[in-house]
């Protein structure tokens, strides 16, 4: 099972998550989707429309679990960039995963990242370098997107799928964003049902 966690507020976060279950899907293998659990005070998300609609939208998609994560094949982790960084309610997650890492219930499995934000130059490849590190701190073999992908030309990443949805955040992941997110989801399925390391 690959396990593909998120934290979202408008969306284009989830757009990216479903395409990288749909590329694992096709290549033959199975994938979840997780949401992290939303940390904002209901009094904040009640005055954004839009905030509200996405939860709405996710009503079936579950919380994760940190107890999950030991079944798991591959774990995406993914998150709108917050200054450069990945979003709170992520972070707190993985930082509830420590005794996974003391068992190493992660070491030797497939970890892969994923990313939206506002412009072309403000933070995606901070974000996605430093989403890397918790994974690679559990032992975590990373995959990525290789450059024989042509649209990494003009978009996505070497380091993991992601999307420019503008500084209102409504424009969604591209046909392009969307073939890339497909081919890693495919990638890390491929790669995660050949390996076999502690
Ligand atoms: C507090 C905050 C900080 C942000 N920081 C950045 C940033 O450093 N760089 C950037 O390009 N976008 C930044 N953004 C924009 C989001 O990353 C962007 O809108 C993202 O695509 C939203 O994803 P979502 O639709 O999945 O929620 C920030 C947004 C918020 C609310």
């Amino acid at each position: 099972m690959i396990y593909i966690l998120f934290y979202t507020r408008y969306g284009n976060t989830l757009i990216l998550a479903e395409a990288i279950k749909e590329g694992v899907k096709a290549a033959g293998g199975e994938a979840c989707l997780r949401k992290v659990h939303e940390a904002a005070p209901e009094f904040v998300i009640e005055k954004d429309e839009r905030w509200k609609a996405t939860l709405d939208k996710m009503n079936d998609i579950p919380e994760a679990k940190v107890e999950e994560l030991s079944d798991v094949d591959a774990l995406v982790i993914g998150s709108p960039t917050r200054f450069g960084n990945m979003a709170a309610p992520l972070k707190e997650f993985i930082d509830l995963t420590g005794g996974l890492w003391m068992k190493g219930a992660l070491s030797g499995k497939v970890g892969a990242v994923f990313v939206t934000n506002s412009t072309m130059h403000s933070g995606k490849e901070s974000t996605l370098l430093s989403m890397m590190i918790p994974l690679l701190h559990h032992g975590m073999v990373i995959v990525g997107i290789p450059p024989t992908e042509p649209e990494t030309v003009t978009h996505g990443s070497y380091y993991g799928a992601t999307a420019t949805t503008g500084i209102m955040a409504d424009n969604s992941p591209t046909e392009e964003d969307l073939k890339l997110a497909k081919s890693l989801g495919k990638r890390i399925y491929e790669i995660s049902s050949k390996l076999s390391v502690k």
